[in-house]
């Protein structure tokens, strides 16, 4: 009904861009049930009688707002008290109408805001009636001042909501689809209290909630009438211990409030920061009350189904900076980061985490959403954009390597840990067009060559300061096209596809990889082409390329073994460290433990210099940096263009932790872990571990200890109804069925 309904804007002047839409609802009888259906370009608010309804945060959520928008639907029964009601849709500019950072800087959707309302009220005694936005709604100033996702709000506690006017019908949305809720509910979270409060070398004062995340800073306060509280955020102090808010780029992230001279709780209505620190600008009190600053997270409503720790303090850190990395940046769509002037659903940061992510949490309606909007904002000619919701209108012409390819990895992803076909069958379209994109592009039907990229982005091998690594990019873009095409055979045989067309594709770009990227064995330098025309050094063996060929199996199995001792030499050689980017860092540490190099791999993940997992773990990291070395040995920052402390790419590293050293595997023809096979690698140097995972069948748990001899006792739980092969690193294969299980070896 919600689609009868006529959006609603405002044509009038109003000294706040926040506007409240209200009506007065009369209620004419005895109610049973009463349901509102609500929907703003924007974000907003429903307060009905002065109660605000539900515990929504930034509703309706970040579609694709050209196409699509999700409403909400509260049950508000028990709000309509009186027989004159007050409805009231408190609106502010969200993603809609405020600043999101596109290719050109430029705000994208709209220039006003619009709400759109349905309530269906049911009295006692049978009578319907449906209340429709429309004519008759009349419009106030709100007194959030102006509020933008990047840059913060302004709130005048002492203003009073004037009257502006009329509000009019809006029928420039008129093309947007109204779709029911999707995704999870974005709401308040975590509260954290504050840590400290430091006065830093400048004199400025500083509180330290202690940890980096997305949210927003809840104050109590009882100022006098008019007085200013002024906040700044950061995620990090310099090396001098001030205050650094560079890396937010053009963000502003400044919340401003005017007190009332009452009890406030400050807080802001429309927009969340990224940070750790704030900075009292201005605050009319000497005296600072720590217990009067709380850090409140937001994110989506997933559903928290992963658990693990081990022996090691500093694994069991970088495990608690992946979950915070994961819930900051889990705010209705996938981000690259929640701080910066950008926060947007860049596909290639969603592919390299999302397995990573469905062990954390239970994110398939969370990727459902967002796969939905890949859907509507996929090209004509099949290109997935850079970015999604796509904001920005990228002018990519085809799909970035690892960054289009999220149409394909992310359902299978998604599938694979849920157990979910309608994952795949929704986006079987989308993902099939994204093949036939590539199939399409440039002079080599079987591989993908020349397209835009951003390579193995931000890895070490290029060279200091770059942000394209050094591998070969239409090498890494060929080897997915291989991979994404495997899949697509995995895909039909799970929708009851015919597999054919795929599997000959397959065999093709596989043939056509071997014969442009490989010799005797090794990766080759293909001469003529390299996608990314920067002024690099253009490698071909690499510690990417050979992780990602080993573990797409581009190769003969007999080349299996020069090729992993080729990626252990170049490891050893950068004294057992990292060099990978974006691409490579998800598979390098897989790509030795399935060749027989597991101790190579915990070797890496255990590394305490940069680049290493552990490096900013040990520099007090409490999210996953940007980059390896945000932060140098010496106390000083990557360039301030392009450096976030909470980007959770390299966090992705936890599906190997729980995949190989812990070892619960899901089984492609027992997707969502009814089938598994369990495998650990257990090393000393963890001493124990303990994942688990509560799967829609139950609780899968692998834990394993090192007595005080050499003998190691596993402890591994199996839901009723699954089943788990067991195999140990002595060999032995066992067959578990649903249980609690303890073996000792
Ligand atoms: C983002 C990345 C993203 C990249 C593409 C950056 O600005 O923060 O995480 O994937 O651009 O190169």
């Amino acid at each position: 009904m919600i689609q009868k309904a006529s959006w609603i804007w405002s044509p009038h002047a109003c000294e706040s861009t926040a506007l409240i839409f209200a009506k007065n609802i009369a209620r004419r009888g005895r109610i049973k049930a009463a349901t509102a259906y609500v929907s703003a370009m924007g974000v907003y608010e429903l307060n009905i009688n002065g109660r605000r309804v539900g515990d929504a945060v930034l509703a309706p959520g970040w579609t694709s707002y050209k196409k699509r928008v999700q409403y909400q639907r509260y049950d508000v029964g028990e709000y309509l008290t009186d027989a004159e009601n007050e409805f009231c849709v408190h609106c502010g500019k969200g993603w809609a109408m405020g600043l999101v950072r596109g290719e050109d800087r430029r705000r994208v959707y709209v220039d006003h805001l619009s709400v759109v309302v349905a309530l269906h009220l049911c009295y006692e005694d049978g009578r319907e009636e449906w209340v429709l936005s429309g004519e008759g709604w009349q419009v106030y100033s709100s007194q959030v001042l102006d509020s933008e996702i990047y840059n913060g709000e302004t709130q005048d506690l002492t203003a009073e909501s004037r009257y502006i006017g009329e509000a009019a019908l809006d029928t420039t949305l008129a093309g947007v689809e109204l779709i029911p809720q999707e995704g999870e509910w974005i709401k308040e979270q975590e509260r954290l209290p504050a840590k400290q409060m430091i006065v830093t070398p400048k004199g400025e004062r500083v509180i330290d909630f202690g940890q980096n995340l997305a949210g927003y800073v809840e104050i109590r306060i009882k100022g006098r009438r008019g007085e200013r509280v002024v906040l700044s955020h950061a995620e990090v102090l310099d090396g001098d211990g001030n205050f650094y808010t560079d890396n937010y780029r053009d963000a502003k992230n400044k919340m401003q409030y005017i007190l009332s001279g009452g009890e406030d709780v400050l807080k802001p209505k429309f927009t969340f920061q990224g940070y750790r620190y704030i900075r009292l600008d201005e605050f009319p009190q000497k005296e600072i009350r720590l217990t009067d600053f709380t850090s409140v997270a937001v994110y989506s409503d997933m559903k928290r189904i992963g658990d693990f720790s081990c022996g090691n303090e500093n694994i069991n850190q970088l495990y608690r900076n992946i979950i915070w990395g994961q819930r900051s940046n889990f705010l209705d769509i996938p981000t690259d980061c929640p701080q910066r002037d950008e926060r947007l659903g860049w596909t290639g940061d969603a592919e390299v985490f999302c397995r990573t992510a469905a062990i954390n949490y239970d994110v398939t309606r969370f990727f459902k959403k967002w796969l939905g909007d890949m859907r509507a904002e996929q090209k004509e000619n099949g290109t997935v954009p850079h970015v999604i919701p796509d904001c920005s209108g990228f002018s990519n012409k085809s799909p970035a390597v690892a960054w289009g390819d999220a149409a394909i990895i992310c359902p299978w992803e998604i599938y694979l840990a849920s157990g979910d076909r309608s994952v795949l069958e929704q986006n079987f379209d989308m993902m099939a067009r994204h093949i036939e994109c590539i199939h399409a592009f440039g002079d080599e039907e079987f591989a993908y060559m020349g397209g835009t990229h951003f390579g193995d982005w931000l890895a070490m091998d290029a060279g200091e300061g770059l942000y394209y690594g050094a591998t070969q990019t239409d090498l890494l873009a060929t080897a997915y096209f291989a991979y994404t095409t495997s899949l697509m055979v995995k895909v039909c045989k799970v929708l009851g596809k015919d597999t054919v067309y795929y599997e000959t594709l397959n065999k093709n770009i596989r043939a056509c990889f071997r014969r442009l990227f490989m010799e005797n064995g090794l990766p080759k330098l293909y001469p003529k082409y390299d996608a990314l025309a920067t002024n690099r050094p253009v490698k071909a063996v690499t510690q990417t390329s050979l992780s990602v060929i080993l573990r797409f199996g581009l190769c003969e199995e007999s080349e299996r073994e020069r090729l992993a001792s080729t990626l252990v030499r170049l490891i050893r050689d950068n004294g057992t460290r990292l060099t990978t980017g974006f691409i490579g860092t998800p598979h390098i540490l897989h790509a030795l433990s399935e060749n027989g190099y597991a101790d190579v791999a915990y070797d890496l993940l255990l590394q305490e210099k940069s680049p290493s997992w552990l490096y900013s773990v040990l520099h007090g990291a409490t999210t996953i940096w940007e980059h390896w070395d945000s932060i140098k040995e010496d106390g000083s920052f990557w360039s301030a263009d392009m450096n976030s402390f909470n980007h959770y790419a390299y966090g992705s590293v936890y599906d190997w932790i729980f995949g190989v050293a812990a070892g619960i595997q899901i089984c492609e023809d027992g997707a969502g872990y009814e089938k598994m096979v369990i495998a650990p690698h257990p090393d000393r140097r963890l001493g124990h571990i303990n994942a688990s995972i509560d799967t829609k069948f139950g609780v899968v748990r692998s834990a394993w200890v090192y007595g005080d001899g050499e003998e190691i006792t596993y402890e591994i739980t199996v839901p009723q109804g699954c089943l788990a092969t067991l195999r140990l690193p002595s060999g032995k294969q066992s067959e578990l069925e649903g249980g609690h299980h303890i073996i000792k070896e």
